[in-house]
């Protein structure tokens, strides 16, 4: 293992049993996983968030039989107590360090291949990447995997489709009871909550400026109009940018954006959507950031070229004087704000990603050897059982179909 400090172990525990207070479906399945062990002999790779969301994750897989290794799925994402209360109270190894660099990154990825592992659990495919490149021997003993979000499972279809990948995938991120939920309200949430954490600044009033209207991208604009802001979306898709017109946001290019707005975010996946055109129109104070997967999004370089120079002025607030004199300010080094800054999804939205992760990873043990090396959806049978078990806990119930509704639904007879 390699953590900040074991020390921290109690601290993490106490806010791990916090967290699972809001993960009813996970803790379900964790009971049942303790009694039918479906995972008992496998090897997991875990590259996740390293979360006290993700540690009740852990301890439904361990719960299940599975001997799991887990590493970060990005450097500023760590939260350190979660990892040493792993380590000392669950017995897991963990190799993830808050603040590492590329290379500490990169070695904690490997460590966790080193675990020879059957099952890979990845959130962005870095470590599947890893697998495909620099570990291949491992390659062998790999039954199948599991990918959490959008920006992974795009980067693994694009593997497919070229013939490279090596193993079959579930596609967890496009299963309902993920992308609904986890991108929409725990990313509008926690984005806000990072900006916040992060500037202490208020949002009412404030021109907010979106790029990328997916399905994190509506969360945000839903919730920075809930505060008060003017809300301004840039898309490169007609299709999502009628939908936020419809909405109620203005929509218009990133160029004519760039002008007007006091807090820029971007959630579009791609590479350079915040870039040199842009920071050379901004206000005189932007506040800038990403909630996308990968810090690729601003392009920090040019934002670096064109400054002369910078300096911290609170955790995850970075102040960039441009030559002009201007002033850019960059939240948590451009990496996902809301987990730089903050401490991601809330536990009930992540209950439902982590209960598909679960099963996901239950199915695959079950069906990996008559499966092609390809990405698969979740199954519907698995998304709609976990949307029924979060109703029940929520206390919720539904009406059901009547007989005749029923039939009346699946005839073709009847009209007017
Ligand atoms: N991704 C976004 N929020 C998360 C959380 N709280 N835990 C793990 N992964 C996440």
């Amino acid at each position: 293992m390699d953590i900040k400090s074991k020390d921290l172990a109690e601290e993490g525990k106490l806010r791990i049993e916090w967290a699972a207070r809001s993960m009813p479906v996970l803790k379900s399945i964790m009971d049942r996983f303790e009694k039918e062990k479906p995972l008992a002999g496998k090897r997991m790779a875990a590259c996740l968030h390293v979360t006290t969301e993700t540690a009740m994750l852990m301890r439904a897989l361990k719960a299940g039989g599975a001997d799991v290794r887990l590493c970060a799925s990005n450097p500023l994402s760590t939260q350190d107590d979660v990892a040493a209360s792993l380590v000392v109270h669950d017995e897991i190894e963990v190799f993830s360090i808050h603040g590492e660099d590329r290379d500490t990154y990169y070695k904690h990825i490997n460590s966790a291949l080193d675990h020879k592992p059957h099952l890979t659990m990845d959130d962005g495919a870095d470590l599947v990447g890893t697998l495909h490149s620099d570990r291949r021997e491992l390659l062998e003993g790999i039954e199948g995997g599991t990918e959490e979000t959008t920006t992974g499972v795009i980067r693994l279809k694009s593997m497919a489709q070229k013939g490279v990948l090596e193993y079959p995938i579930v596609a967890v991120n496009d299963a309902n009871t993920k992308h609904f939920f986890d991108n929409r309200y725990g990313t509008g949430q926690s984005t806000i909550d990072g900006i916040i954490r992060a500037t202490n600044r208020l949002i009412a009033g404030s021109n907010f400026v979106i790029a990328g209207y997916g399905w994190c991208g509506r969360g945000v604009a839903r919730r920075a109009s809930g505060m008060g802001a003017r809300v301004i979306v840039t898309e490169v898709d007609p299709l999502p940018a009628i939908e936020a017109v419809m909405d109620g946001f203005q929509v218009m290019p990133m160029n004519e954006a760039a002008r007007i707005g006091d807090f820029f975010c971007s959630v579009t996946g791609d590479i350079n959507v915040i870039a040199r055109p842009h920071f050379e129109l901004m206000k005189d104070g932007a506040i800038v950031c990403n909630s996308g997967h990968f810090n690729v999004e601003i392009d920090i370089d040019s934002l670096e070229d064109m400054s002369k120079s910078k300096r911290w002025i609170r955790d995850s607030l970075e102040e960039y004087t441009l030559n002009d004199g201007r002033l850019v300010f960059l939240l948590g080094e451009g990496r996902l704000v809301n987990l730089a800054a903050a401490e991601g999804h809330p536990s009930s939205v992540m209950d439902m990603s982590f209960a598909n992760q679960a099963l996901c990873a239950e199915h695959m043990v079950k069906n990996a050897a008559t499966l092609k090396p390809t990405v698969y959806p979740v199954p519907e049978s698995i998304d709609k059982a976990i949307a029924a078990l979060k109703l029940e806990s929520m206390g919720i119930y539904i009406d059901k179909l009547t007989a005749e509704q029923e039939k009346y639904l699946n005839s073709w007879e009847m009209g007017t």
